[in-house]
């Protein structure tokens, strides 16, 4: 089986149907820690992720695909807190070698799919200041800044604090 480093490139555009989200269970660890490594300039440990395992109201969820018709690789992964109404989106990553294809936007589908299924008002998140990329894609979900945290991160970047109201965006559908 292939591991998350030994990936070759997706096939260009998948279709967003060739992905599968499914919950991360502990013998993703090295896949998903490979991906967390990769993408973040202060990488959490897996003992973070093994301990979200086992709280109730967290969630780590696997975006899969198919590589070359073998079995099924961890391309990215969403970790996210369900707390009453709202969902706090913790850690969105996607490996670098199949960023820009359409995971991203598939797991924060997935992540308003969630909050909307279990009656959920609002998705906060906090995102680095100069993350732009990440920014674009929250923003293309209906997400929008209304706040700062100033030296949030352990480096010293402020965080933009963005959310997603759910009320007002399920008013303007029926509209
Ligand atoms: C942010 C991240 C998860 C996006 O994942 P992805 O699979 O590449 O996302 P998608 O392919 O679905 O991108 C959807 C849209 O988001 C925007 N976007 C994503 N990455 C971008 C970048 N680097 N620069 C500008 N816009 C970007 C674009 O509008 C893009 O659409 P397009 O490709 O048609 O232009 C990925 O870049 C990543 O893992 N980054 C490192 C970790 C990180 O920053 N996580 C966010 C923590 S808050």
């Amino acid at each position: 089986m292939l591991t998350s480093s030994t990936q070759t490139w997706l096939r260009p555009d998948p279709a967003t149907s060739d992905i599968e989200i499914t919950p991360m269970a502990s013998g993703d660890l090295d896949a998903v820690i490979d991906i967390e490594n990769r993408s973040s300039p202060a990488p959490w440990s897996g003992q973070l992720f093994l301990e979200d395992l086992t709280r109730k109201w967290a969630h780590v969820d696997l975006a899969r695909v198919a590589l070359d018709g073998s079995s099924l690789v961890v391309v990215g992964f969403a970790n996210y807190w369900l707390v009453h109404d709202e969902v706090h989106l913790l850690n969105l990553a996607t490996h670098p070698n199949h960023r820009r294809r359409g995971i991203g936007t598939r797991l924060m589908d997935h992540l308003v799919d969630v909050a909307t299924g279990n009656d959920c008002r609002l998705i906060t998140l906090e995102v680095r200041r100069a993350n732009e990329g990440a920014q674009a894609l929250y923003r293309s979900h209906g997400f929008e800044a209304v706040g700062m945290r100033s030296r949030y991160y352990s480096d010293g970047e402020d965080a933009l604090v963005m959310t997603l109201d759910l009320n007002a965006r399920a008013a303007v559908a029926v509209r």
